[in-house]
């Protein structure tokens, strides 16, 4: 970007950043997360400082936003609510540390962390030890009156609890600080009760918090299920010499805390604290997007002091956002083996929650035309946990003049010049129409190939590309007829590599049914339908054979994925296929519990056999896991003889001591 394309960039972000700041703190009622406002802010960040003569006294980066509220009493706070500075990862908190050694010389400290709870701060003031005022945070000097509706907050006490120990403090004023929230499963069973009642649901459970202590009317207010917890405890009693003594006091009056606030030793407690939150914070009844880290000695925070809104002797740890900005680069179409079209769109590499996002599914044109999709545009991408990237939304405000909605049908037509796609009218997505199409059969044998599937090694894209373009595979079947020398002969190969890649085709004759069953590429069918296939119908000819009633009333088979597999079996293409797989020795090996009864076994077999083909006898063997011999050899562990039986294998089965057995006999085998 030019300086002049930075500058606009820069208009843009300062707009839309002080937007959200006002629905944040002055409607409280934020339409975007903390994780998208600060990814927008890194982003203006970074143009600021390539190019400090564009920093504008208007951008958030150079002024605290934060105002009261009109429509509450205003009252003054005691002492200042001060606020904490963020910190994104285990190198800034050590930073922060190194910051305090410069006021504090070396020295070793105990450090009390506890949950960040995500809610509105409030503090509350009793006077001898009766509740009579609650205050909002506002600007940190001056709050919001909220009394009535925080008296309705059963979690707060109208009267502290008197304990010996502390019974001085309910003489006169004691101010307590702490985090208005609404528990996860009350947020749920609200939203549950709205969707029910056609309403809107609301967005998260700190919006609602902070919109309900806003309301005028109380009793509103207490139909909201809401929680205050407290983090912080004010009056002057020499006997509070650490945060943990505070948050012991806090419970001995009867004011809830967080249980799992701790003190820890060294840096090495507080890393080791990280860790543990890092995944299990999902489970705690609350949200919470990080720790509060503090120097546990009240003295040596004291003698820190503030700069700015926060204390030097504290910082706020903030977990990997799950939601953060960047732009879609391009958006390309992929084909699947069915010849299904999936959009994917390409960004800017981002990191969330630990983890760099370069794409993500768009799903199909419906979905990019509901996003209104654009190349170009600044989008939300949300991932939590396992979660795959998704793109959420788009930030219309950011988007280009001149952009252009998406084009599905150009796009295919300038990324495949060539070929033809088409929708049908009850689907969502474009699929290629020529079904000999070679970029269709590349796709069918790299999914034939792939690991989940038949997991033969060098059989990836370009080796297939390569095949398929020297003609040397029509259909999937055909890799198995291809010979050395044709490989050989491809410009890629030198001798050892097509060998290679010649013995790893034909080792995998016999694969497991759920994974020959998967590398089909039927459509619909994943790897685990596959086994649940493979499982329930034993053989393929069974499956084969199947109706979609049979199909149905296995678990996990709904009426798409039934109709799927009949068609498919019914199509002669397929047949055909199938056919052609069975004649060049491709069987399957049943995953049935007969699966092991003669794995390990190798037959042999001479003379006419009586009411079975001697191919199907091979492949009933196999189908059990036997290798056949066709002749016998040391590792022969039978020989099958019929009538008329030639003479030179009984002969060798002799010298090797190879039992001999009948067609009954081998019955008995099979049926033991
Ligand atoms: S201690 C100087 N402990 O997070 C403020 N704050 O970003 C010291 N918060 O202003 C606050 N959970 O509103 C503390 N366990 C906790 C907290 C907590 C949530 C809020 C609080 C604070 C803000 C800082």
């Amino acid at each position: 970007m030019n300086k002049q394309q930075v500058k606009k960039r820069i208009d843009e972000l300062i707009l839309l950043l002080l937007k959200y700041a006002h629905e944040y703190y002055i409607d409280e009622n934020p339409s975007v997360s903390d994780g998208i406002y600060d990814s927008l802010t890194v982003e203006l960040k970074k143009f600021e400082k390539q190019f400090p003569d564009l920093v504008s006294p208007n951008s958030p980066t150079q002024r605290l936003v934060s105002y009261a509220l009109d429509s509450f009493t205003k009252v003054e706070h005691s002492k200042r609510m001060l606020s904490l500075n963020d910190v994104f990862s285990e190198q800034d908190v050590e930073d922060w540390l190194k910051r305090t050694e410069k006021i504090l010389g070396p020295k070793s400290h105990e450090y009390f962390i506890d949950i960040k709870m995500d809610g509105l701060a409030c503090a509350l003031i009793y006077q001898d030890g009766q509740f009579i005022q609650a205050v909002t945070r506002g600007d940190g000097y001056i709050g919001e009156d909220v009394t009535a509706n925080v008296k309705t907050i059963k979690s707060v006490p109208l009267v502290l609890t008197k304990v010996d120990g502390f019974k001085k403090s309910f003489k006169g004023r004691l101010e307590i600080r702490g985090e208005i929230i609404m528990l996860k499963k009350d947020f749920e069973k609200l939203n549950t009760q709205r969707e029910k009642e056609g309403l809107p649901i609301y967005a998260n459970p700190r919006n609602l918090a902070a919109g309900t202590i806003r309301q005028l009317d109380p009793s509103l207010v207490a139909k909201r299920p809401l929680v205050f917890k407290a983090y912080d405890i004010i009056l002057n009693d020499k006997s509070l010499k650490t945060f943990m003594d505070k948050y012991l006091m806090l419970s001995s009056v009867g004011i809830v805390r967080n249980k799992q606030a701790v003190v820890v030793g060294n840096l090495k407690g507080v890393f080791d604290y990280i860790h543990m939150w890092e995944n299990k914070r999902h489970e705690l009844p609350f949200n919470t997007d990080g720790l509060v880290i503090k120097i546990n000695d009240l003295q040596i925070y004291n003698e820190l002091g503030v700069v700015g809104k926060n204390p030097k002797g504290a910082v706020a740890y903030k977990y990997p956002a799950e939601e953060a900005t960047t732009k879609i680069e391009n958006i390309i179409l992929s084909i699947g083996r069915t010849g299904a079209v999936t959009p994917i769109a390409v960004f800017d590499p981002v990191i969330i929650a630990g983890t760099t996002v370069k794409h993500a599914s768009l799903h199909n044109s419906d979905e990019i035309v509901r996003k209104d999709i654009r190349l170009g545009d600044t989008v939300v991408i949300y991932k939590a946990g396992d979660i795959i990237p998704q793109v959420e939304r788009v930030l219309v405000e950011l988007r280009s003049k001149g952009s252009q909605k998406f084009n599905i049908e150009k796009e295919l037509k300038s990324q495949y010049p060539g070929f033809h796609f088409v929708r049908k009218t009850d689907e969502a997505v474009y699929r290629l129409t020529a079904k000999d199409s070679p970029l269709l059969l590349k796709k069918a044998i790299e999914h034939y190939a792939s690991r989940a599937a038949l997991d033969i090694e060098g059989l990836g894209e370009s080796n297939v590309s390569a095949i398929v373009d020297a003609g040397l595979a029509k259909d999937i079947a055909d890799i198995y007829l291809i010979t050395k020398d044709q490989i050989r002969n491809l410009e890629r190969f030198a001798d050892l590599s097509s060998d290679n890649l010649h013995r790893a085709i034909q080792a995998k004759k016999n694969p497991a049914l759920a994974k020959f069953i998967y590398g089909l590429g039927i459509r619909h069918i994943g790897a685990q339908t596959a086994i649940d296939l493979a499982k329930h119908f034993k053989t393929l000819d069974n499956l084969s054979q199947a109706t979609v009633d049979d199909l149905l009333s296995i678990e996990g088979v709904g009426e798409i994925v039934a109709e799927s597999i009949y068609s498919w079996f019914l199509d002669p293409e397929n047949s055909k296929l199938l056919q052609k797989f069975k004649n060049l020795g491709v069987l399957p090996i049943s995953e049935s519990s007969e699966k092991l009864k003669l794995e390990g076994l190798s037959f042999a077999i001479t003379g006419t056999l009586d009411g079975v083909s001697r191919d199907e006898l091979i492949d009933r063997l196999r189908a059990l896991g036997a290798k056949f011999d066709a002749s016998v050899n040391k590792y022969t562990s039978y020989l099958v003889v019929g009538s008329e039986p030639g003479g030179s294998k009984i002969k060798k089965a002799q010298s090797y001591k190879i039992k001999q057995i009948n067609q009954s006999e081998l019955k008995q085998l099979i049926d033991k």
